[in-house]
């Protein structure tokens, strides 16, 4: 009888333990979590727009812009790596600007891609190359022995003895391993076996337009990606079919509902995950926020839905997760205990309105340095927020109990398109007590292109609808 006792109580104790291995530990984050600040191993924010991901020796390599809250100068591209596309290591400036020359200082860079050639083994890397302007672009290419670099930078790609003229590219890299270059319009060009040069024009230019070219393929469809041409702006991606890289590429339609502005984000690239029971095509996109890119622009990545030849992505999912072994996606549930605006642990300093969204009651203020702050014991706090076409920028501060700033960010809160989200949520904290504090900044995205055309916000609120806080 007492060994019984026993047998239960050692029991008892190990699922305990492996509970204990798959609780979140401090300092990660444990699902992909779009639109909010992802934090890497020094807890620097992940700077990686225009991104793609190459898997290489089990892990995840993240390529993307790296940029500055003050200019839209080439700040170099940045590589980080990842086991479970949730925790993101910063690894290098995989090409760093360069001392002079095309991507020297105050040039452009943009939409950076790589690829592992299977034929030679080496790492190509494929970028847009610009004046600061916009008024000279074409489409440049640097090589690596090791996949986080150094690269070094050659040049245009040329074809014939020619660059390519165009700005917003991309990368598709198809399953017999040969290359091709994507370029805005949907035109598609196959690249050498060696991947440094052009061989042939596979596809002629589909629209005008179609920027940010995304291409993957399912079986045998091939599904190209674009977005509207409006600078930073989001708008909705629509995409086309094919049966061959040539086409007749057919229209499919938009990428998610109308006017929700591809959940407010533009592509820039999909990544597979196959496993031993479903395929998720995961969509990588940008939530651009300019003119604080470096601080504010964040991603937005969600699982892609088929219905024969057709794809959506019907819901925005604040938080999902993806099985790596057997390739299944799920929405994760955030069980967190929830402070409306009104709680009496709320403080709010300033000029704030209590008022509704679609019967959501929200708090907001536009008086720069208005705050809202919260007192709490936990392990972790997160923000809800009304995303909307007057909002601007929103300071989220985290003190420990001693007053020491433990997390400081700039986070946007500009949607063209009205739209209720998650927008910052801390990593696992310590659990302890620790003051949250959000204040309006009193600035907001707003820009113009090179045709003056003028975009972005049209005003400095900040407007919150929930607090979350795990105990
Ligand atoms: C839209 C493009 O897709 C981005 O890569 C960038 O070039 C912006 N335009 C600049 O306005």
């Amino acid at each position: 009888m007492k060994e019984h006792r026993l047998t239960i109580v050692i029991f008892t104790f190990l699922l305990l333990q492996s509970a204990n291995v798959f609780a979140q530990q401090v300092g990660k984050t444990d699902a992909i979590y779009s639109g909010l600040p992802w934090y890497d191993q020094s807890g620097k924010v992940v700077s990686a727009h225009g991104a793609n991901i190459v898997q290489e020796n089990g892990k995840f390599y993240l390529f993307g812009e790296a940029h500055s809250d003050t200019s839209n100068a080439f700040a170099g591209f940045n590589c980080y790596s990842s086991k479970d596309l949730y925790n993101w290591k910063f690894e290098s400036i995989a090409l760093p600007v360069q001392k002079s020359g095309k991507l020297g200082p105050n040039r452009i860079g943009e939409r950076v891609k790589v690829m592992k050639n299977p034929f030679s083994g080496e790492f190509v890397m494929f970028m847009h190359v610009d004046t600061l302007g916009y008024k000279d672009q074409f489409v440049g290419y640097a090589t690596a022995k090791n996949i986080a670099g150094p690269y070094q930078f050659k040049g245009p790609l040329l074809f014939k003895g020619k660059q390519i003229k165009k700005w917003d590219m991309g990368t598709f890299q198809d399953d017999d391993g040969t290359g091709y270059l994507l370029t805005h319009g949907g035109m598609i060009h196959q690249l050498s076996k060696d991947y440094k040069s052009i061989i042939a024009e596979i596809n002629p230019a589909i629209t005008t337009g179609f920027e940010s070219p995304t291409l993957f393929r399912k079986a045998n469809t091939y599904y190209f990606i674009g977005s509207h041409l409006t600078s930073w702006e989001k708008n909705d991606n629509y995409y086309y079919t094919a049966k061959a890289l040539s086409g007749p590429w057919t229209a499919g339609g938009l990428l998610a509902p109308k006017d929700k502005l591809t959940w407010n984000s533009q592509a820039t690239f999909v990544l597979k995950i196959r496993g031993t029971k479903d395929t998720t095509f995961i969509f990588m996109g940008d939530r651009w926020s300019f003119p604080k890119q470096l601080s504010s622009a964040t991603y937005v990545w969600q699982p892609i839905k088929f219905k024969g030849d057709s794809i959506f992505i019907p819901q925005y999912l604040n938080a999902w997760t993806v099985d790596l072994n057997t390739g299944t996606a799920n929405p994760k549930s955030i069980i967190h205990k929830t402070f409306l605006p009104g709680d009496q642990k709320i403080i709010l300093i300033g000029n704030w309105k209590n008022s509704t969204i679609d019967s959501i009651p929200i708090t907001r203020s536009d008086e720069t340095k208005a705050s809202l702050s919260f007192d709490f014991n936990g392990k972790q706090i997160g923000l809800y927020v009304a995303l909307l076409p007057d909002n601007g920028y929103a300071k989220v501060e985290i003190r420990d109990k001693k007053g020491n700033i433990i997390i400081n960010n700039i986070i946007d809160l500009y949607s063209k398109s009205p739209m209720l989200q998650l927008a910052f949520l801390s990593p696992m904290l310590p659990k302890s007590d620790y003051k949250l504090t959000v204040s309006v900044v009193g600035e907001r995205p707003n820009w113009s292109d090179k045709r003056k055309s003028l975009y972005g916000s049209t005003g400095n609120n900040i407007t919150i609808a929930k607090l979350i806080i795990q105990e």
